[in-house]
């Protein structure tokens, strides 16, 4: 066979692999004017009540490494998880030029850091306003893009909790919140915020990004094994602020029980511990709680000003089996990531009212659970690391291979724009 038979021979191989694994994934990304995307960052120390926000910018929104040495820790903001995805996007095996030939158009708006000049900065009175330039653009540049199929097929990160875009249009005087939501012109796009609402439209959530963003399988490998391995003398942690007020809720009520339990006679060191994340000191310093969340059993999670929290993915990449106090604060938010189906296998769920009104000992709970049991729960949790780690850009080959919360969210995105345009079709 002649020399360049085979090389077609090959090249028809390759293509035939690439347009069956693409087949229905293929994606375009909008080609949208710098001042978007990068401009945006070039603000990111004007907001007097926000930290400066520009270390965080670094490696592509990883923010800078915990220390010189490390190859997979750094100071992430989860803010920048729009700079994360737009970097891992840009290596996606199935890009396409041509947005007529592509299955979902991808944004790369930073729609939350646009939105900081309407929640922190001298814009808040025209919240209402979020948006509307993007919009403009869209109908004016390529029109046919977005006509194709009326923007469901677009999406976009909007690296907070919806309820920062979701302020109703008729609000006057104008709340917290921009309106982007809740602007007609966007009803039929995809958000992927860090927290969805309770009854969600456009909007599906997506994990937190933690502090560990591993170049290579194996260390992503090493870490998991060092999870599994670690050995853990504390029942209940607890990694977070709030809850010193009197009135009762449900982090107050963690720190009343926590605070009054001494060693006793069930063998671990400590059944409660506090980290205190006051202030904000925890946020970029991951070392101050993924070393107690690895000697942890349980890690509760109880809601705050908004029922999320970042740190549930830190738990998880921690091994340290999740305590939820309200279905909002996961199971009903992370189902592309966290299968709602086997929520319990993998985390304990106690509502908040029994233990805040009732007197129920979320202590006794969790001692009541059997050994082995907890054994289990532990193993899912394991199983569950990948899922919610955003690998390292330009990561190995072998990373590559498996699954992260980046590849699991353009699976969900590219399935939620496929079923809303075969309902389209059926009704038209
Ligand atoms: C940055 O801030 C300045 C001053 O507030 C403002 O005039 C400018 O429009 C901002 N730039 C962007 C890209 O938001
Ligand atoms: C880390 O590396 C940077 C640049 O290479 C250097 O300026 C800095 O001093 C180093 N920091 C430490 C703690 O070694
Ligand atoms: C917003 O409007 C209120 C009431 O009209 C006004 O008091 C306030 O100064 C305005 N804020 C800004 C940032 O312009
Ligand atoms: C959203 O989709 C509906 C049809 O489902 C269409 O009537 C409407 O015009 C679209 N909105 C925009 C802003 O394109
Ligand atoms: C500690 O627990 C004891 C016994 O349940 C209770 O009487 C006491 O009020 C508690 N103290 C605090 C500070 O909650």
């Amino acid at each position: 066979m002649a020399w360049w038979i085979f090389g077609l021979v090959i090249f028809s191989l390759w293509s035939l692999c690439a347009s069956e694994k693409c087949s229905n994934r293929w994606i375009h990304i909008r080609n949208l004017p710098s001042s978007f995307n990068l401009d945006l960052l070039a603000n990111c120390s004007e907001y007097p009540l926000l930290d400066d926000l520009c270390p965080y910018t670094a490696n592509h929104g990883l923010g800078q490494k915990t220390h010189n040495r490390s190859h997979s820790w750094y100071r992430t903001d989860p803010s920048m998880l729009e700079l994360i995805f737009h970097r891992r996007m840009l290596e996606y095996p199935c890009l396409t030029q041509d947005p007529s030939h592509a299955n979902a158009i991808y944004l790369p708006y930073y729609a939350g850091l646009d939105a900081l000049r309407y929640l922190y900065g001298p814009e808040s009175n025209s919240s209402a306003q979020h948006g509307l330039n993007l919009f403009h653009f869209l109908q004016h540049d390529n029109p046919s893009i977005w006509a194709r199929h009326m923007g469901h097929d677009h999406f976009l990160v909007m690296a907070r909790p919806a309820w920062d875009f979701s302020q109703p249009l008729s609000n006057d005087p104008p709340n917290w919140g921009t309106s982007f939501l809740e602007l007609p012109q966007f009803f039929n796009l995809t958000a992927l915020t860090l927290e969805a609402r309770a009854c969600p439209w456009q909007e599906h959530a997506v994990p937190y990004p933690t502090s560990f963003h591993p170049p290579t399988l194996g260390l992503l490998d090493s870490w998991i094994q060092r999870v599994q391995r670690s050995k853990r003398h504390v029942l209940a942690l607890f990694a977070g602020g709030g809850g010193v007020s009197a009135s009762p809720n449900i982090r107050r009520s963690i720190r009343t029980e926590c605070d009054n339990t001494t060693a006793d006679s069930s063998g671990y060191d400590k059944l409660c511990e506090i980290v205190d994340c006051s202030n904000g000191i925890c946020e970029h310093d991951p070392i101050r709680f993924m070393r107690p969340m690895l000697q942890a059993i349980f890690c509760l999670q109880p809601p705050g000003d908004i029922p999320t929290r970042r740190s549930t993915f830190d738990g998880i990449l921690a091994g340290c089996i999740p305590v939820f106090f309200e279905e909002l604060s996961a199971r009903s938010q992370y189902g592309w990531h966290l299968p709602e189906a086997e929520f319990e296998a993998f985390s304990v769920f106690i509502p908040k009212e029994e233990v805040v009104f009732k007197g129920l000992k979320i202590l006794d709970v969790l001692q009541r659970i059997p050994r082995s049991r907890v054994r289990k729960m532990r193993e899912k949790v394991l199983e569950l690391i990948p899922n919610v780690v955003y690998g390292k850009h330009n990561s190995s080959p072998g990373l590559r291979t498996k699954k992260d919360a980046f590849d699991l969210a353009i699976d969900g995105t590219l399935d939620k724009i496929q079923s809303r345009l075969q309902e389209l079709d059926f009704v038209m």
